[in-house]
């Protein structure tokens, strides 16, 4: 039991908890209202490897990283995506490094981090974007779709994160960026697997995020990115007339400052915030009633993805 000192200890420590969540909401009002160019940091020569930079988000992101002065290095299972990634990079003037690597595989995530380091040297900036969906109920998801959604939504950040973050904490920074989806913070028909290793994608970020702040490092930054649906191709014929299709390149745009300006999590769009607070305030029936007015059962309805449209 404590005693009447521990109380009043434990009671001026919560007072000054108060104090400092009030001057807490103040500083990130401030900051809204501080124009993003005073804001973002500067990456000029740093090393920014984008895993999935093959295509989608993950290329504009290499486009746009390059274009801010870094050396950029892309990861994908796709040679030919890769190519023309390094391809639109360098005529843009950019510098671009590509390996053909499947995320799937650990061993080859390491033996691919060996070589990078050895080759372009060590990276500043990790971008865990590569991703993958099925698209179907759990029930017609083969076990094998279900593996590998885990592997490249999820495992891969692991094998990724262990391979270049040791060279941030020596050097106390560095950031860790997921890029995980809206589908990480609540949850949808048709996509039990992605929502599962999306949900896991975004512990992996929080769960990060504390341990490197119980460790001090607080100069390794890390951000995660929620966004909703985004015309690239990967969810093609999916979504709801209740919710806007994102741009790409807007999409790779806000990423890319959401990295310069050391955002923790960034929900797209902006608005996206409500839901999880919703999830969590509402019940659970009423949610329900709402996921139908808005037609949720119909989001994956006319899926086709990238299976059929490339
Ligand atoms: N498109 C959307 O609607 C949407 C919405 C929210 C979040 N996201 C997330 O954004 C990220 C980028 O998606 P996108 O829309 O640009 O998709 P995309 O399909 O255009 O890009 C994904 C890239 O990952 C690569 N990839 C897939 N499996 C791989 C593997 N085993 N090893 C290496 N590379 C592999 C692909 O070759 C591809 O280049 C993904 O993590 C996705 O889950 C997408």
């Amino acid at each position: 039991m404590a005693d009447a000192q521990e109380v009043m200890m434990v009671v001026a420590r919560l007072l000054l908890w108060l104090v400092a969540t009030v001057y807490f909401f103040l500083e990130s009002l401030v900051l809204c209202l501080v124009p993003r160019s005073y804001r973002r940091k500067d990456i000029k020569g740093n090393i920014v490897l984008v895993t999935g930079g093959g295509s989608g988000i993950g290329r504009l992101m290499c486009l746009k990283l390059a274009a801010k002065g870094a050396v950029v290095v892309t990861w994908d299972v796709s040679e030919a995506g890769n190519g023309e990634t390094v391809q639109q990079v360098q005529a843009a003037g950019g510098q671009c490094h590509a390996y053909t690597v499947d995320l799937c595989d650990r061993q080859a995530v390491y033996a691919a981090a060996t070589r990078l380091k050895q080759e372009v040297g060590n990276v500043d900036i990790l971008v865990n974007n590569a991703g993958v969906v099925t698209g179907k109920s759990l029930m017609n998801s083969p076990d094998d779709s279900i593996q590998r959604t885990f592997d490249v939504n999820v495992l891969a950040h692991f094998w990724t994160t262990k391979a270049f973050m040791g060279h941030m904490l020596a050097r106390n920074k560095g950031h860790i960026v997921n890029i995980a989806s809206m589908a990480g913070k609540i949850v949808c028909t048709g996509l039990v697997d992605y929502c599962s290793s999306k949900h896991a994608a975004v512990g992996f970020h929080e769960a990060l995020q504390t341990e490197l702040k119980m460790m001090g490092k607080y100069g390794v930054k890390t951000t995660c990115v929620c966004p909703g649906i985004i015309s690239t191709g990967m969810f093609q014929g999916a979504g709801s007339k209740f919710f806007p299709t994102l741009k790409p390149d807007w999409v790779a745009e806000e990423v890319v400052d959401a990295i310069l300006m050391n955002t923790s999590t960034l929900y797209l769009p902006n608005y996206m915030w409500l839901m999880p607070l919703q999830i969590m305030l509402f019940p659970q029936k009423s949610m329900d009633m709402l996921g139908n007015i808005l037609e949720m059962q119909d989001f994956m309805k006319n899926f086709v993805g990238r299976s059929k449209t490339n």
